[in-house]
């Protein structure tokens, strides 16, 4: 242990710190975000209000909220010339990619008028991050597929204006369903942050050597991308898929059993929770209120993933493990139903996560002690040597 840092090599973790932003109890299965359960925000609280909660402290009241949401909704647009970042990708580039790129693009418009060290500085740049989040993400969507981009509203809620900016066509409004938009906003909340998982600690770590903060973002959405962390909810779509049927689940379960193969059951598992992920069992309603709003009560799919979690919970050698569903096994389902593409679910996290990001580097940046992040390692390369003429080397 070094002053407030820690080293332990057993889960090979780089530094931990101090935050006062969320709390997650893994052998209880609990998540608090400043305090209040995920279960009583996720139902009780829109995603603005748990922006605000996360960045400030504090629940807004509805003067608070208010403000913040037209502060939110002014930032959302983004620079006429972002659009040409886009025409230099593949029309069938990952989003990720694409948002890789562009968020990271977002630093060249703002890094010569930026003052990490000035509060309001870093609450702009916060604003900013959090209202072009939905934007750059709509638009990568519709640059896939050909359609013109849609500007954001300021008359409607951040979840609407993104289901607007995904969906409208200019010969086509897109028709409002408040289920599914209410729907989107609770996977926003359930995404919003969680400690300091890989991404944020991409991020803390970036952010620690005084990088801006557009860029810190962009990296911690690279490290989201990987299946073994956020491109986990569109693993366990394609694991359902290739599944099938019910009458398979037995076999894919010996698969995974067999160390050889490889095969993980997607949505299972965590380096934290060693018991039900509590935003699992949140998306599981928001999954079957979504099914129920749009007529798809025998969706396929979700017979399948409920079947398949109840095969799990059943079987020793997950038991024995702790491996229980977590936050992506259902994540994926909901969102193909509200019509979000498969390739876009990881881009949906990084718009949610994009709260928790930049209110845990906006909590370092302001600590007068923070230091840069210099996690150390455990050599176990080869002893001090002589270096050997090239002739005589063997
Ligand atoms: C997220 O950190 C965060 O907070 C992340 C996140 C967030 O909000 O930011 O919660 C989001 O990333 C959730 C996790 C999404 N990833 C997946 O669903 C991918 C599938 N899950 C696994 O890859 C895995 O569970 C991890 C990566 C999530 C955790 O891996 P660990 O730390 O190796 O898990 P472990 O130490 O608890 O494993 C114990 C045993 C091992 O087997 P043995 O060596 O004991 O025989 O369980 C096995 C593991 O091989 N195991 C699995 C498994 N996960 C662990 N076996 C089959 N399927 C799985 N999913």
């Amino acid at each position: 242990t070094t002053g407030k840092f820690t080293y332990d090599p057993g889960f090979m973790s780089t530094a931990s710190c101090n935050s006062a932003i969320t709390y997650i109890d893994g052998d209880k299965g609990e998540l608090l975000y400043r305090g209040y359960p995920i279960e009583q925000l996720a139902v009780h609280c829109d995603f603005m209000e748990v922006c605000h909660l996360l960045l400030n402290g504090e629940l807004p009241n509805q003067k608070q909220k208010t403000d913040f949401v037209a502060n939110i909704n002014r930032h959302s647009l983004v620079h006429e010339q972002m659009q040409f970042f886009y025409r230099g990708f593949r029309r069938d580039a990952h989003p990720m990619s694409v948002l890789v790129g562009t968020v990271g693009a977002l630093s060249s418009f703002y890094h010569d008028s930026l003052d990490i060290n000035d509060p309001e500085h870093r609450e702009i740049s916060a604003r900013r991050l959090i209202a072009k989040m939905p934007t750059l993400v709509a638009m990568s969507f519709k640059y896939s597929i050909g359609q013109p981009f849609v500007y954001p509203r300021n008359d409607l809620s951040y979840s609407a204006n993104f289901m607007r900016m995904m969906f409208s066509m200019p010969n086509e409004e897109y028709k409002i369903n408040d289920v599914l938009v209410r729907a989107l906003d609770r996977i926003l909340i359930l995404h919003a942050d969680h400690e300091q998982n890989a991404s944020t600690s991409t991020v803390r770590l970036a952010g620690s050597s005084g990088a801006n903060p557009f860029a810190c973002i962009a990296a911690g959405i690279a490290c989201l991308w990987g299946p073994a962390h956020g491109g986990a909810n569109e693993a366990a779509l394609t694991m359902l898929k290739e599944i099938g049927s019910a009458d398979k689940i037995g076999e894919f379960v010996k698969q995974v059993k067999d160390k050889n193969s490889g095969v993980k059951l997607m949505g299972f598992g965590h380096r934290v929770y060693k018991n039900y992920d509590p935003r699992a069992k949140l998306m599981r309603e928001t999954c079957h209120e979504v099914l129920n709003e749009l007529g798809l009560q025998n969706d396929p799919l979700f017979k399948l993933a409920m079947e398949l979690e109840k095969v799990a919970l059943e079987d020793d050698y997950f038991v024995s493990r702790k491996l229980y569903p977590n936050v992506d096994f259902y994540s994926g389902i909901v969102q193909s139903a509200l019509g979000i593409p498969v390739s876009l679910f990881t881009g949906i996290f990084a718009m949610a996560r994009t709260i928790g990001w930049i209110a845990q580097w906006n909590e370092m940046i302001s600590d007068p002690e923070q230091k840069i992040g210099r996690p150390r390692q455990l050599y176990t390369g080869s002893p001090v040597r002589e270096v050997k003429p090239i002739s005589k080397r063997g």
